[in-house]
């Protein structure tokens, strides 16, 4: 409002062009959005003619006088002036675009990602882009404030080991060898804390040739990060303190800290995943371990046997027929699991539970397996879970649950608690919670042996070498993870610094002292010159502006990304190279 009666110079795209009369409008477009421009007859004659020319996406100048709009538009920041043009030049022309820009109405994302550079011109994916650059500044601004230095690794690198395939790099200069690109800078910090820089940080690309998903590209950045002698705590504070700069800073919404730490454990046991969606205020429950258990043939045997009887409280409504309960029952039974079966109710408004109480209000096939009381237990279990109360006190629920083997147990529970909680949860909420002390290791069934649950860097609980031995599946790590509705942000660990406990590791996963030495000999090496106590966390940025944005996929906030396939509509990659290309390279392709 300031301007008003000035003159002013503008540059920028024909965004919407409209014609009443004697007078021209156009909404003019620029990064910071659109103004309009006022082309009258009898205000500037030239100028009216040429607008005649203009066609959407023309990219112009045009010299003006701005003035107060007779109709305000209250829903864009300029909506109070107009720009009455007296001097317009066209500086390029356009073809009409293949997707609007404007509106897009059943475009494909192919199309999308073809003429990206169109796409990227919509206020939605440019704000995206903005809100990305904000994002990324406002954590160099914190970590720089933090003493963290910014310190770049190298591309062209060996492997690292994140549990994907690496993208390779043939060599021509020594022909028959490959690099690898980075998965990550994991041993690159690890080696900066041995070079003594103590706090670093890198906004960097990394490179996983992995099976797409909507949060998995195969190039994305991680915000990483590494600190020397510092523990798991001083990562909480730190992290809760950035996520607290980001979210202020950019979003103008608070975050409360510290950001709820719970144990891989303790989730596992709760939500049956280790990613827990905390919008959702449904958890699961141990059934097996309810005293008024019948000591019924199947379950007592299975709980013996180790496995486990868990359940799922949830308020009741129609959508559970006993179609869909039989829909359950089927896909427990597709994926192993013992028994699946499930009993109704109504909980007690008043909420406490009565002792030597009968169990009539309840129905279904559950009920038989237990001894007359159940109401009082479910009212304690409900008591226990103060969220699940309030959504479930006074209700009709329903308790679904599951007796088999550990995994598929949790893993069948927690994908209901998702399926049937997602319209609980608020769409706008976010809920961090930060998941402790994951085991070190797991069984992979893919390469039937052993496998890090983070990566081999990461130190155990405790360095006693005779324990690692002993039990090593049940060995705990100092590692964390960062969670966000249900999605995982980001990750790290306190990290090994001495060289007898990595080559432990090493020998624990079934690698062979020459493998140990040909891939980690220099990592090893580093240990034995003073390697400082460290650890660090990454996270990945396009995951982060996903949730923040509010966008279903990382795509959205990612400029040029690749499809689920891999592939650049835009540019063709990856493309095929020349018979000489290959010669230089050494390489022959197989048939
Ligand atoms: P991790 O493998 O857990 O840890 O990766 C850290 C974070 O990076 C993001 N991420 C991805 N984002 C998009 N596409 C992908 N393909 C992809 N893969 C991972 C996730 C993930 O949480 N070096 C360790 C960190 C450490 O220990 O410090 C590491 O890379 O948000």
């Amino acid at each position: 409002m300031d301007l008003v009666g000035q003159s002013v110079e503008l540059y920028g795209w024909v965004q919407i062009k409209r014609e009443h009369g004697g007078v021209v409008f156009i909404d003019l477009r620029d990064r910071s959005g659109i103004v309009q421009l006022v082309f009258n007859e009898t205000y500037n004659r030239d100028c009216f003619s040429l607008s005649s020319e203009l066609k959407p996406e023309y990219v112009i100048r045009a010299l003006g006088e701005v003035r107060r709009r007779e109709n305000p538009n209250p829903n864009i920041p300029t909506g109070q002036i107009e720009i009455w043009v007296n001097e317009v030049t066209i500086l390029n022309t356009s073809e009409t675009p293949p997707i609007g820009v404007v509106k897009q109405e059943d475009v494909s994302e192919e199309l999308r990602l073809r003429y990206r550079y169109i796409d990227l011109r919509r206020e939605e994916m440019r704000n995206n882009i903005i809100m990305r650059h904000r994002v990324t500044q406002a954590v160099i601004r914190y970590l720089d404030a933090q003493g963290y230095l910014s310190i770049e690794t190298p591309f062209l690198t060996k492997s690292t080991p994140e549990g994907a395939r690496d993208f390779l790099v043939p060599s021509r200069l020594n022909r028959g060898k490959f690099y690898a690109l980075p998965q990550s800078p994991q041993i690159f910090k690890q080696l900066l804390m041995v070079s003594g820089f103590e706090r670093y940080f890198q906004i960097v690309k990394c490179f996983r040739d992995e099976d797409l998903r909507a949060d998995r590209q195969p190039e994305f950045t991680q915000i990483d990060i590494e600190a020397s002698f510092i523990d798991e705590t001083d990562i909480y504070e730190l992290i809760d303190g950035m996520f607290k700069a980001i979210l202020e800073g950019c979003y103008g919404k608070s975050l409360e800290t510290p950001v709820l730490r719970i144990t891989y454990n303790q989730a596992m046991e709760q939500y049956g995943s280790d990613r827990p969606d905390l919008r959702i205020p449904y958890r699961l429950f141990n059934i097996g371990s309810l005293s008024v258990l019948k000591p019924g043939e199947l379950i007592l045997h299975g709980l013996n046997e180790g496995k486990l009887f868990y359940g799922l409280l949830l308020p009741f409504d129609d959508s559970m027929s006993r179609k869909v309960l039989d829909g359950y029952a089927a896909q427990a039974k597709e994926e192993g699991i013992d028994l699946f079966t499930w009993l109704k109710g109504a909980s007690e408004k008043s909420g406490g539970a009565k002792e030597g109480k009968g169990q009539s209000s309840l129905s279904g096939p559950m009920v038989k397996l237990f001894q007359d009381g159940l109401d009082s237990h479910i009212e304690l279990l409900l008591q226990s879970g103060s969220s699940e109360a309030a959504q479930i006190t006074g209700r009709p629920f329903i308790l679904l649950a599951a007796l088999g083997e550990k995994r598929r147990v949790l893993s069948f529970l927690s994908r209901l608690r998702t399926e049937k909680g997602q319209a609980a949860a608020g769409q706008d909420e976010l809920q961090f919670c930060w998941i402790t002390d994951f085991p070190l290791f797991e069984w992979s069934d893919e390469e039937q042996k052993m496998v890090s649950v983070h990566h081999p860097f990461t130190s155990p609980k405790s360095e006693d070498l005779g324990g690692i031995n002993n039990e090593p599946l049940n060995l705990k790590s100092r590692s964390y993870d960062f969670v966000l509705n249900g999605i995982e942000l980001g990750g790290g660990s306190m990290r090994i610094h001495r060289r007898e406990v990595q080559e432990q590791i090493f020998t624990l996963l079934g690698l062979s002292p020459e493998e140990v030495e040909r891939k980690f000999g220099f990592l090893l090496e580093a240990l034995q010159y003073g390697a400082p106590p460290h650890g660090g966390i990454a996270f990945g940025l396009d995951r982060i502006l996903m949730l923040l944005q509010g966008k279903g996929s990382i795509r959205d906030v990612i400029p040029f990304p690749k499809t689920s396939s891999g592939l650049s509509p835009l540019s063709g990659a990856p493309d095929i190279i020349s018979e000489a290309q290959l010669r230089d390279l050494g390489l022959d392709l197989r048939k």
